[in-house]
């Protein structure tokens, strides 16, 4: 391989963009390339127009750059056997590809698939029971033997919309009718899992493994909702923190000990390869640690707090992440600040809203950095064109000063419609 190495990051968010923007940092970095991108990741390298499930075009682009690293930021190719189809090409096959296989991809694939892991390697994870689409019926009826709340979830990849937590049984047995009948969400739906459900708070743990040592990286906190003080419906997230106040060294040797480590052991057993980012949503229950799912790929908009926060050469344990001693040696230094991110979206979203506004007030920001999600550029100025249109990420030494920084500045950005909550990190002391 060169001394400097080429990179493609594979998505458009902002979470594609943080990680781009981490790369760019590095002082081995040769040419960096996203397919297809968006207008941020433009002013950072080059954006090459490419459908992200595609190989064949992926390939092309692959040889033609000499591309060395591949980085894959959404679940849908991984699970689609991206890697598989680049490390089994012999045009491809010297590409260091940071996603998994589709065999551990599966992990986020299914999950069904997920919960069986969890249970056969003792990972501490809410109870279940996993049923056939057509034997809906007696899904319903195992809903008569457990109390509410009720958590009904489709199997598959269905984009953050499968899964339903229902107040009563009624509720339950129609969110059983939505992913089953005419199967709305696809193959997805062709199997429902029924689940206990935990009263705890939610983090987001993240790892870069390969298979056998791993790199833990600073946990986040994620604002699901659309509403301040968590209202209102799901959304792809609203804002992100990092660190968790409340996640001390105790909590976090649990973690390790309990959910990470037994799931690099359960995947070494089940000889399950896998290079890449593991994603850990966890529920805490009274200072114990849940899985509640595995995702194969960095969260969004978890990736704009963290990546800030990264001291260390994040391509550097790219290049190394084959060579276990080189990777195993290497640290992942990361620096004591707080970091904040707010989301900027189009009013309306998560369900209808209009694209196409002006975005005005970028060029004056100061000290904050500033990812972008849903926006287009057409001749030189910047338009609208998601949910989910900026993230604003702010570090300080206290969650007060970041919170402070983000707001100050992202009230300089302006375009219609704006939306934003306002109460990201607000607790986070
Ligand atoms: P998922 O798509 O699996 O991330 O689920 C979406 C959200 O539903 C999670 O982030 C949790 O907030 C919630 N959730 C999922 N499973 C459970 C559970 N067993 N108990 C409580 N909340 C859950
Ligand atoms: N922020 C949650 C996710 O990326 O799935």
């Amino acid at each position: 391989m060169s001394k400097y190495y080429n990179v493609l990051v594979l998505g458009s968010g902002g979470r594609e963009h943080a990680i781009g923007w981490k790369l760019n940092q590095s002082r081995f970095l040769g040419q960096l390339f996203f397919g297809p991108g968006n207008a941020g990741t433009a002013s950072i390298g080059k954006n090459i127009p490419v459908d992200i499930n595609d190989f064949d075009s992926i390939k092309k682009i692959l040889i033609k750059n000499k591309i060395d690293i591949l980085v894959i930021g959404p679940e849908n190719p991984l699970v689609n056997g991206i890697s598989d189809k680049c490390s089994s090409d012999p045009d491809t096959s010297n590409v260091v590809v940071i996603g998994p296989q589709k065999s551990g991809a599966m992990l986020e694939g299914s999950k069904s698939f997920a919960k069986s892991f969890m249970q056969k390697h003792k990972i501490p994870t809410a109870k279940y029971k996993d049923f056939n689409a057509e034997n809906s019926e007696n899904a319903k009826k195992y809903l008569e033997t457990l109390s509410a709340p009720f958590v009904i979830k489709a199997d598959g990849l269905a984009a953050g919309k499968g899964v339903y937590i229902c107040q009563n049984i009624d509720e339950a047995k129609k969110a059983i009718d939505k992913i089953t009948v005419g199967l709305k969400f696809g193959e997805a739906g062709k199997k429902i899992v029924i689940e206990e459900f935990l009263e705890g708070k939610e983090i987001s743990v993240f790892i870069l493994t390969n298979g056998t040592e791993y790199k833990l990286f600073p946990i986040a906190q994620d604002y699901k909702r659309i509403g301040e003080n968590d209202t209102g419906p799901n959304t792809g997230g609203m804002g992100a923190v990092s660190p968790v106040s409340f996640v001390d060294s105790e909590l976090i040797k649990k973690i390790e000990e309990q959910i990470i480590k037994p799931t690099i052991h359960g995947l070494r057993r089940d000889e399950i390869k896998y290079t890449g980012f593991i994603f850990f949503g966890l529920m805490i229950v009274k200072s114990k640690p849940y899985l509640i799912e595995y995702n194969a790929r960095l969260g969004d908009p978890e990736t704009q707090s963290i990546m800030p926060l990264i001291d260390s050469d994040l391509l550097e344990l790219f290049i190394n992440i084959k060579n276990s001693s080189k990777f195993d040696r290497l640290k992942l230094v990361i620096k004591t600040l707080k970091s904040l991110t707010v989301i900027l979206s189009s009013g309306g979203y998560p369900e209808k809203y209009k694209s196409g506004y002006e975005i005005k007030g970028l060029d004056q920001l100061g000290d904050i950095t500033v990812f972008h999600a849903g926006v287009q550029e057409k001749n030189n100025s910047l338009f609208t064109s998601g949910g989910r249109v900026l993230a604003i990420t702010s570090l300080a030494k206290s969650f007060e000063d970041s919170f402070e920084k983000a707001y100050k500045g992202l009230k300089k950005i302006s375009f219609k419609d704006m939306y934003y909550r306002n109460d990201i990190g607000r607790n986070s002391r």
